[in-house]
């Protein structure tokens, strides 16, 4: 069985004080147990996040990290070394934004996945379509060659600790979401993907949706068989929301 995940997405939302006060309403939540729950803040909050939310069993992520595990001279950039040293377990790796905005590549998003995992944060790898490419029905060749790229780097071996978001780029932000059926059939795809290489690590490797998961939709797509939980951006910055969906994935 594997037990679902529902992360947080805080893109590049907050100041000191609305983070504090999101802490407070998540402290507040009464979460599922057999649910992880994650939140993602900007990294400048990371620490305060962490502080915040001690003795809460929620995880902390980050949204990014650099193509190199260790401190060094990479201006701007934030190690995965770093991360995992003040307490985050799991870290974005290859979200829409950061492919279409700032142009990461397969290639960058491979060397992202190796470094965070060297260490020890789960990287979770975003893959979707835009919607030219789901109108030009090239969504399912579009997520495996995304998919496929970091097995071909990594080797399948690199999902028996990672976890998979499925996030078409439509959906993001835009308050429309992938049916359930529609999220599935690409979910399915993925675990096919992986149980090609590997059948037994395939059926462990959780596979989250995300593209403007409310509360209201989240029960239906989390029922679906290969939908292990979501990626939640905007209503993750509500706590009563995020925490209604948690227990969704937890029914
Ligand atoms: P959204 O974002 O829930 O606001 O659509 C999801 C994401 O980009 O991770």
């Amino acid at each position: 069985m594997r037990r679902p995940l529902v992360a947080g997405n805080w893109k590049m939302h907050g100041t000191h004080s609305s983070v504090a006060e999101l802490i407070k309403g998540l402290r507040q939540l009464a979460l599922p147990s057999g649910v992880d729950v994650a939140v993602m803040p900007p990294c400048l909050f990371i620490s305060q996040v962490i502080q915040g939310l001690a003795g809460k069993a929620i995880d902390v992520g980050a949204q990014n990290s650099a193509v190199e595990p260790m401190q060094g001279a990479l201006t701007g950039e934030t190690a995965p070394s770093q991360l995992a040293d003040v307490g985050c377990s799991m870290v974005l790796v290859g979200h829409s934004e950061r492919r279409l905005i700032l142009g990461e590549s397969d290639e960058v998003v491979s060397r992202k996945f190796a470094a965070a995992q060297s260490c020890g944060l789960v990287p979770v790898l975003c893959v979707g379509e835009t919607r030219a490419e789901r109108e030009a029905g090239k969504t399912l060749e579009v997520v495996a060659r995304q998919l496929g790229s970091v097995i071909d780097e990594l080797g399948v071996g690199a999902f028996a600790r990672a976890v998979v978001a499925y996030e078409p780029v439509w959906a993001i932000g835009t308050g429309l979401t992938a049916s359930p059926a529609q999220a599935q059939e690409v979910h399915a795809a993925i675990r096919a993907q992986l149980a090609a290489e590997n059948a037994e690590l395939a059926k462990g490797v959780r596979l989250l949706y995300g593209g403007s998961v409310k509360a209201a939709s989240a029960a239906e797509l989390f029922g679906m068989p290969d939908i292990d939980g979501g990626l939640v951006g905007g209503a993750s910055l509500n706590a009563d929301e995020f925490g209604a969906i948690c227990r969704a994935a937890g029914s």
